[in-house]
């Protein structure tokens, strides 16, 4: 069993101790499935007010499913449709305030706000991405931003 109490009060040492306990949980693992299937349920246990995290990978230059934790959500996106679509296709961040407000946005569900999409690359290739939503406005701050693209980076080296 693995039981992450990562508790504290400020955003960065939240967002240090989550990189470490990430690291510590997929160190040694190949397999990139259970890597994204872990990664998702300690990123979505640990961070507050989120009601989606998970992975869509690219296949083939199209953005499928992956492991997640949260509603069932759409399956695939060309790299023209939605947020994940367009951190794939400019291969940066996209810090989404309001996601009504972001032209294509694809709800998955109706309860989302706002979202975080960050993509993930190896030796030039895009991997795929990770999506984290929130039902809050406005809930991922640019020091959020700072601690996803950390975890990110440990991902990008290990799928
Ligand atoms: N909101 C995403 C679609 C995926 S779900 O939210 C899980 C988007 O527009 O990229």
């Amino acid at each position: 069993m693995f039981d992450f109490r990562i508790g504290a009060d400020d955003k960065a040492t939240m967002y240090r101790d989550l990189a470490s306990a990430l690291q510590g949980l997929v160190a040694g693992e190949p397999d990139s499935i259970a890597n994204m299937a872990n990664a998702s349920g300690l990123i979505f246990e640990t961070l507050p007010d989120v009601n989606w995290v998970g992975f869509y990978r690219n296949i083939d230059g199209e953005l499928v499913l992956g492991p997640f934790q949260g509603r069932p959500a759409c399956i695939r996106m060309t790299f023209d449709q939605g947020v994940c679509g367009a951190a794939a296709k400019t291969r940066r961040v996209q810090r989404v305030e309001d996601v009504n407000a972001f032209p294509g946005h694809i709800a998955c569900d109706s309860a989302s706000r706002s979202e975080i999409v960050v993509p993930l690359i190896r030796d030039g290739e895009l991997i795929g991405v990770l999506d984290i939503d929130s039902p809050k406005p406005a809930r991922f701050t640019e020091e959020d931003e700072a601690g996803v693209v950390k975890l990110g980076e440990i991902l990008s080296r290990i799928l």
